[in-house]
């Protein structure tokens, strides 16, 4: 069983709205969250978002020079990946790494994680972005996971 939420948003406002829904429904336990999507497509934005809406105080910059940002001055800790520079060397070697940061309690947002040649061992949540114009985005969000069906119903609302 799987469950989607489908959204076009038409600018980075509406943008922000969603990662601010989307922070008050993983505030209390936490997330893994994959994000898939072109260069610009926006995985960095709602990561950022999503940073502030857990009252992130740090400036929250992309992670793709040093592969995993962390911030702790939120109401829980949110880590931020990016693997773009994972391409070659695959997901699968760090897949015990990231099995550490899908506990509960934790943020985990997860840019690039199609360089995944292993599937993840654990629930996740994961988001399709897709660029439609300068401005607008299709958003698309689904679980392979029991434990996060009650976020994606909340989305809907
Ligand atoms: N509705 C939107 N949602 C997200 N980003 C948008 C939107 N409209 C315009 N943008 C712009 O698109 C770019 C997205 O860049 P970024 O978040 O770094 O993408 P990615 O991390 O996927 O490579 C930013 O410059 C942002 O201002
Ligand atoms: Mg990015």
């Amino acid at each position: 069983m799987k469950k989607i939420f489908k959204t076009t948003v038409h600018n980075l406002d509406e943008t922000e709205k969603l990662a601010k829904n989307f922070a008050r429904l993983v505030r209390k336990n936490g997330a893994f969250v994959c994000l898939y999507g072109d260069i610009g497509a926006g995985k960095t934005a709602f990561s950022r978002f999503c940073a502030k809406y857990m009252n992130v105080k740090e400036k929250v910059t992309s992670p793709s020079f040093v592969i995993i940002n962390e911030y702790h001055s939120g109401d829980i800790p949110v880590y931020h990946f990016d693997l773009y520079r994972l391409e070659n060397e695959g997901v699968k070697t760090i897949a015990d790494e990231l099995t550490e940061y899908s506990k509960d309690g934790v943020l985990t947002l997860v840019e690039w994680a199609q360089f995944s040649d292993v599937e993840l061992p654990f629930g996740r949540i994961e988001i399709k972005i897709d660029y439609i114009d300068d401005n607008t985005r299709s958003f698309e969000f689904s679980t392979n996971s029991e434990k996060y069906i009650d976020i994606l119903e909340g989305l809907k609302q």
